[in-house]
């Protein structure tokens, strides 16, 4: 059995201002998520929750996120400033770059961005982000498979430790994350769309793929090009025309 989560061990690594200034460790919860919204007025910009296991983590599109007991990590995140339509698409986008960029730097097992949440290793999900606006707050929700084991996780997902037949110590791993993130939350502030698209050119998995991308109405099929100034995804399709998806209209994308 792997280490247990402790706010205490997770602080010895901590190099942030913000994000984890308040740390709430829960044992079961339906969903961090629904957590930090119901308990938002005693909560500080930058609490962090974290929980052990999840009875109803959820993931984009109502999907259900598995939350096996002390297995991986599974965080929600309260920014208390203003936060408009915008910051939720940058946000959602950034939380998951800023994660690949971190596991990258760690592992250097070829972590990408899947437009516009998941982090994939190849056609495998390892972790995901879910943005959600309560009450004038951002809540920042993120799942990351650490030391699942094949039975414990969904189709089409993985682990580190499937990946490096390792167990890891979450609370490290998690305060990296962390750091990383405030780092890039910053630069963001400061640089805008520029800093954004940089990071997804460098870690996107669909720039330059024929991809499949089904709205409420449609089903578009284009040649992604670049990420718009609004977090959304610039496509090429057949006849030679540009069209954007935006991140609140769409519902499944995928490889050609
Ligand atoms: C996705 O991939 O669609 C997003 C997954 C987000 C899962 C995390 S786990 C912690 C937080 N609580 C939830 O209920 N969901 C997020």
């Amino acid at each position: 059995m792997s280490a247990e989560l402790n706010p205490r061990e997770i602080k010895k690594y901590l190099r942030t201002q913000s994000l984890g200034n308040q740390i709430i460790l829960l044992k079961e919860v339906d969903s961090t998520q629904n957590y930090a919204k119901l308990h938002l007025s005693d909560l500080n910009t930058g609490a962090l929750l974290i929980a052990e296991s999840q009875t109803q983590g959820r993931g984009r599109w109502g999907r259900k996120w598995h939350s096996v007991y002390g297995k991986g990590i599974y965080l929600s995140l309260v920014l208390k400033d203003a936060f408009s339509p915008l910051a939720l698409s940058q946000l959602t986008l950034l939380a998951s770059l800023s994660l690949a960029k971190n596991l990258e730097s760690k592992y250097r097992l070829g972590f990408k961005v899947r437009w516009p949440n998941d982090v994939v290793l190849g056609k495998e999900k390892i972790a995901g982000t879910l943005a959600e606006i309560s009450l004038g707050a951002l809540i920042l929700g993120i799942g990351l498979n650490v030391n699942q084991n094949l039975q414990e996780l969904p189709d089409l997902a993985t682990s580190i430790f499937l990946q490096t037949g390792k167990e890891e110590d979450r609370n490290p791993l998690l305060a990296g994350y962390l750091n990383q993130l405030e780092e890039d939350l910053s630069s963001l502030q400061k640089q805008g769309h520029i800093f954004l698209r940089r990071l997804w050119f460098s870690f996107s998995s669909l720039k330059d793929k024929e991809v499949v991308a089904r709205t409420d109405q449609d089903l578009l099929e284009g040649k992604v090009e670049e990420l718009s100034w609004d977090g959304g995804l610039i496509l090429r399709g057949g006849m030679g025309y540009q069209f954007k998806l935006n991140l609140n209209e769409l519902k499944e994308i995928r490889l050609k």
